[in-house]
C-alpha cells in the first residue's frame, strides 16, 4: 500500500483554513452587529454600561451588556477572541506552502512571464506577505489620528499596485492569492500585533488602578474598521481562483479590485443596517459595481482573429499531446500525477468533445492550462484549440 500524502494533507490543511476562517469571521459578524445593535436602553442603566441587546437563540434568551471601557472588577474567568485568527492564517500558510512553494512550478511560476526559480519565486511571494504588512502598518501608524477611510483607502491603492505587479510575475491563481494572503496577514497581524496587546495593556493598567492611554484604543479601533471591510473582499479572492473568466482576463488586476470594492459597499450596507439605518442604495452599488464589472470585462475581452481555413482534429491532437497529455492521460507521464488531474483524461477524441466547453474556458479565455505552463504554449496554438471548438458548435 501507497499512500499519496500530498493531496491528503492539502484537504486536511484546507479544512482546517475552512474551519478557522469560518469561526474567525463569524464572530467578527457577530460583534460587529452585537456593536451596532447595542441600545442604551437596553442597558439598564447600570454605571459604566453603555447599551444593552436582548436576543433570542436556540432556545434560551440572551441578554448582553457592553461595558464602555471595562467593569469595575475583571471576571476571573475572560474569552480573548484570538486563536480563530491565528489557526486562520497560520493554516493558510500552510495550505500556500503545500499548494504554491512545493509545487512552485506548477501553481506559482508562469515561465511566460518570469522564468524564476523555485528558490525566487517563494523570496517574491514572502516578500510581497512581509513587505505588505510592514507597509499597512506604517499607513496605519501615520494616520491614527485621521480617518479609517483615508487609512484603508491608502491601503487599498497599495494592494491594487501589488496586484498589478505580481500578475506580471506569477502565474494569475498565484498572484491572486498571494493578494488574499496580503490581506490576511494584515488582518491576523492587526489581532496579533494590535487588538490583543493593545487591550491587554488597557486591561492591566485599569487593574492598576490607573486610567488607560485611550490612544490605544483609537489603535484598536482603527485595525478593527479595516478588518470588518476586508472580510468579504478576502472571501472572494479566495474563491476566484476557480474561475479563469476573472483570473485569465488581460485586465485582472482591475476587475479583482473593482469586485473587492463591491465587497467593502456590501459590508458597509450591513454596518449601516444593523443601526437600523435604511441605506439600499449602498447596497444596490455594491451590486450595480459587481455587475458593472461583469460587463466591463465581457466589453474589454479582446476578439479572436476571424478564422478562414478549416482546422482538422489532428492538428488538435497534435497539440494536446504536446501540451496536455503529460498530466491529462489515463497513464500521465508527468512526476507529479499518477492519476489524471480531476479525473480529465483527453487522450481520446470524445473526452475532448465532452470537455469542450471547460476546455475552451481553461485554455481560450483563461489561458490557465497548461499548469505551470512549462510547454510554454503559443497563442496561435490556443486559437486553433479555439476554431476546432467553434467549428464544431456550427456544425
Ligand atoms: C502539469 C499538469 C497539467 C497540464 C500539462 C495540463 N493540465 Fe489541465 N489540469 C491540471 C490540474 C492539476 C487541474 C486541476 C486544477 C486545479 O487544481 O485547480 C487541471 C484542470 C483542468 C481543467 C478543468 C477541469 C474542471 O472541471 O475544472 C481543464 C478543462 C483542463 N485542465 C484542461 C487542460 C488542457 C486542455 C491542457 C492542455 C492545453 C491541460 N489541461 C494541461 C493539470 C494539468
Amino acid at each position: 500500500m501507497e499512500i499519496d500524502i500530498l493531496p491528503w494533507m492539502s484537504l486536511a490543511v484546507r479544512w482546517l483554513h475552512l474551519i478557522a476562517g469560518i469561526a474567525w469571521i463569524g464572530s467578527s459578524f457577530y460583534f460587529i452587529w452585537l456593536d451596532n445593535s447595542l441600545r442604551p436602553e437596553a442597558g439598564e442603566k447600570e454605571a459604566g454600561v453603555s447599551g444593552g441587546l436582548w436576543a433570542v437563540h436556540g432556545g434560551g434568551f440572551y441578554h448582553k451588556k457592553k461595558f464602555q471601557v471595562a467593569p469595575d472588577n475583571l471576571p476571573d474567568h475572560l474569552h480573548w477572541f484570538k486563536w480563530e485568527a491565528y489557526v486562520t492564517w497560520l493554516s493558510g500558510i500552510g495550505l500556500m506552502i503545500l499548494m504554491y512553494y512545493w509545487q512552485a512550478n506548477l501553481y506559482l511560476i508562469n515561465p511566460m512571464r518570469a522564468d524564476l526559480s523555485q528558490f525566487a519565486a517563494i523570496s517574491v511571494g514572502v516578500g510581497f506577505l512581509v513587505v505588505g504588512w510592514i507597509i499597512y502598518d506604517i499607513i496605519c501608524r501615520l494616520t491614527t489620528k485621521m480617518s479609517s477611510l483615508f487609512s484603508g483607502a491608502l491601503w487599498f491603492g497599495f494592494l491594487i499596485l501589488s496586484t498589478y505587479i505580481l500578475v506580471q510575475v506569477f502565474s494569475d491563481r498565484g498572484a491572486f492569492l498571494h493578494v488574499g494572503a496580503m490581506i490576511g496577514t494584515a488582518m491576523a497581524g492587526n489581532v496579533f500585533f494590535v487588538i490583543i496587546p493593545n487591550q491587554k495593556i488597557v486591561v492591566a493598567s485599569m487593574l492598576a488602578g490607573k486610567t488607560p492611554d485611550p490612544q490605544l484604543l483609537v489603535m484598536a479601533k482603527q485595525r478593527s474598521v479595516h478588518n470588518n471591510y476586508m472580510t468579504l473582499p478576502v472571501l472572494l479572492i479566495m474563491v476566484s481562483t476557480h474561475y479563469p473568466t476573472l483570473t485569465g482576463h488581460h485586465l485582472n488586476w482591475l476587475l479583482l479590485a473593482l469586485l473587492s470594492l463591491s465587497g467593502v459597499l456590501i459590508r458597509h450596507f450591513f454596518n449601516l443596517r444593523h443601526k437600523d439605518k435604511v441605506v439600499y442604495p449602498v447596497l444596490f452599488a455594491g451590486f450595480g459595481l459587481f455587475i458593472a464589472t461583469m460587463i466591463f470585462a465581457a466589453a474589454t475581452v479582446p476578439k479572436p482573429a476571424a478564422h478562414t481555413s478549416e482546422v482538422d482534429f489532428s492538428q488538435v491532437e497534435e497539440i494536446m499531446q504536446l501540451h496536455c497529455t503529460a498530466c491529462h492521460s489515463a497513464n500521465p507521464t508527468h512526476p507529479a500525477f499518477d492519476e489524471p488531474p480531476m479525473g480529465l483524461a483527453l487522450d481520446t477524441r470524445e473526452q475532448f468533445e465532452q470537455f469542450s466547453s471547460s476546455i475552451y474556458d481553461q485554455v481560450v479565455v483563461g489561458k490557465t492550462m497548461p499548469l505551470g505552463g512549462d510547454t510554454l504554449m503559443s497563442d496561435e496554438e490556443r486559437q486553433i484549440i479555439a476554431n476546432w471548438i467553434e467549428q464544431q458548435k456550427k456544425q
